[in-house]
């Protein structure tokens, strides 16, 4: 429990301190993953009178893509929604749920709203509120997975949808975990580290089917939301960010942190170099609440 506790408090901290860089880096990579994750839902069965929730919303990646025009990259039918549903953001990390409210301002999203809230405890919200729930690359981080998949399943209405996401595999934490291993051997430390099992479809059926979505009603699939950086320079700046660097580099001399940027590129296949692509890819699960 102690051990759940701190590792929750942790990936807190990690992201109030970089909320401002989240979007900057991996935003890209996030969008098009929460797009795929989106294009599974019946967005054309969405109204004003529909209500969705971003669940662990960062900045609002997902509402971004319910509520305003896509980037280039991205086409999927059905997006944005209109006419607009109204969408709940909630996010545990206050900077996050700033970052969400500026998007609102900025863009005008008369129909969102965000709250600093646990996705763990969705108490707030009564019985068969939502219509679908999004949770993008935020189910892992639940101190309780399968109690916060009930709760979902109990603040859906009937035949309304869940998708969740979770990483298959990041070539750019393989990256950062090679750097440290030549830099500092014997640290210890794992860069962005996820329990192997949470890189599976398995871990995250068996989660919704703990949280009620009977088995027949809940569908897999995955993509490639590679991390396009454009080119080695700005993989190498990318993978500089203290997104990843400030936990890493906590306690390390000046000698070692000179000595990052070589090794970044030592770590770069000749594909990566050429593109500054580096391979993403990502499962997708889908559960209806019969
Ligand atoms: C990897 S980001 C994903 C953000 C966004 N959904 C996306 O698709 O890019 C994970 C987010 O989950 C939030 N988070 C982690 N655990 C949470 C919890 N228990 N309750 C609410 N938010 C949580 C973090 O603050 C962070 O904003």
């Amino acid at each position: 429990m102690t051990d759940v506790l701190s590792r929750k408090a942790t990936i807190k901290s990690y992201f109030q301190q970089n909320a401002s860089e989240y979007e900057k880096h991996v935003g890209g990579t996030s969008s098009r993953l929460a797009a795929v994750a989106l294009s599974f839902l019946p967005l054309s069965s969405y109204n004003s009178s529909s209500h969705i929730l971003d669940s662990a919303s960062g900045p609002g990646i997902v509402t971004k893509l319910l509520l305003s025009p896509s980037p280039e990259d991205i086409s999927v039918p059905g997006l944005p929604v209109s006419p607009r549903p109204r969408v709940t953001g909630i996010d545990y990390v206050p900077a996050m749920i700033d970052n969400f409210k500026a998007h609102k301002a900025s863009l005008n999203w008369d129909t969102a709203e965000a709250f600093v809230q646990d996705s763990q405890d969705l108490s707030r919200f009564k019985d068969a509120e939502f219509d679908a729930v999004v949770m993008s690359l935020g189910i892992f981080t639940l101190s309780d997975p399968v109690a916060g998949a009930a709760e979902i399943y109990r603040v859906l209405k009937p035949g309304g949808h869940v998708v969740v996401t979770t990483w298959k595999k990041r070539r750019a934490v393989d990256i950062l975990q090679g750097v440290v291993d030549t830099i500092k051997p014997d640290s210890g430390l794992k860069p962005m580290y996820m329990p192997p099992e949470w890189l599976s479809k398995e871990k995250l059926i068996s989660v919704l089917e703990g949280g009620g979505f009977p088995s027949d009603h809940i569908k897999a699939s995955e993509t490639s939301p590679d991390w396009v950086c454009g080119s080695e320079e700005e993989a190498v700046k990318g993978l500089r960010s203290p997104l990843w660097t400030s936990k890493i580099w906590e306690g390390w001399s000046s000698e070692e942190i000179d000595r990052w940027d070589d090794e970044i590129r030592k770590q770069l296949n000749d594909e990566e170099k050429k593109t500054g692509t580096m391979e993403m890819s990502a499962w997708i699960v889908v559960g209806q609440k019969v």
